[in-house]
């Protein structure tokens, strides 16, 4: 199954992800996590990344696909981040194509913009295994630690006021346009994103299944 996970900074796409590549037996490919990796060895990446401006269409596409041609991608995968642009969303229509593939659903996790401000300032990660935590919804069971593995939990540099709202103009203005992209390939599946991560989880489910699988 080939599933894209699609909505604005916050909306729970990382943390549905993981959910989903457990519950499915696909691998979830992390556009952001790639290219903060990659951020530590490149300058140029790092500043497209701590400004939350897009990294160029070109070089996440590369990215991508190179990743998409691994093994583990056989059965099918997750793609949270990737697409973000039009363009982005042609190349991988056109590459699966070339493989005779297709996407099977795009799950666009729809949510009210005060909510992910709020979201995205009190998240933490953790550094050794990148569990996601959340300070107000889903807070460790003790402070600044892991509950997973006992790593440090940080704060993403881009997840600081400023730029979290220089990420949502870039989202509207680059990335909402996908949802009709996808609406007319017949592959959007619409949901609310507010609520327990259960919650949204099971509606995400129910979405995929109904469509079948
Ligand atoms: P990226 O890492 O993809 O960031 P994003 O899309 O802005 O998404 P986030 O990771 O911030 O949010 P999320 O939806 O995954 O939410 P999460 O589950 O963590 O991209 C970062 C940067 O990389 C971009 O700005 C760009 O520079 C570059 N980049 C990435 N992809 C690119 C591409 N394709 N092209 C070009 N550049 C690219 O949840 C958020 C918080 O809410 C957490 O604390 C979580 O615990 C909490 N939470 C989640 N669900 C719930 C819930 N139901 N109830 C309460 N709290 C919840």
């Amino acid at each position: 199954m080939r599933i894209v996970l699609l909505g604005p900074p916050g909306a729970g796409k990382g943390t549905q992800a993981k959910l989903l590549s457990e519950q499915y037996g696909i691998p979830m490919i992390v556009a952001g996590d790639i290219l903060r990796e990659r951020a530590k060895v490149d300058e140029g990446i790092k500043r497209y990344v701590e400004s939350g401006r897009l990294v160029p269409d070109e070089v996440i596409t590369g990215i991508i696909e190179k990743r998409l041609e691994e093994d583990d991608t056989r059965e099918g995968f997750i793609l949270d981040g990737f697409p973000r642009s039009l363009e982005q969303a042609r190349a991988l229509q056109e590459y699966l194509e070339s493989r005779g593939q297709k996407l099977d659903h795009v799950v666009f996790i729809d949510i009210p913009e005060e909510l992910l401000v709020k979201r995205l300032s009190s998240r933490r990660i953790c550094e050794n295994c990148g569990a996601i935590y959340n300070l107000i919804t889903n807070p460790p069971a003790e402070d600044e630690r892991c509950d997973i593995c006992g790593g440090r939990l940080y704060q993403r540099e881009d997840d600081k006021e400023e730029v979290v709202r220089k990420r949502l103009e870039v989202y509207k203005k680059e990335t909402e346009p996908l949802v009709s992209f996808y609406e007319e390939l017949s592959v959007l599946r619409k949901i609310p994103g507010n609520g327990a991560v259960e919650e949204v989880y099971a509606r995400i489910v129910d979405v995929i299944e109904s469509h079948g699988n």
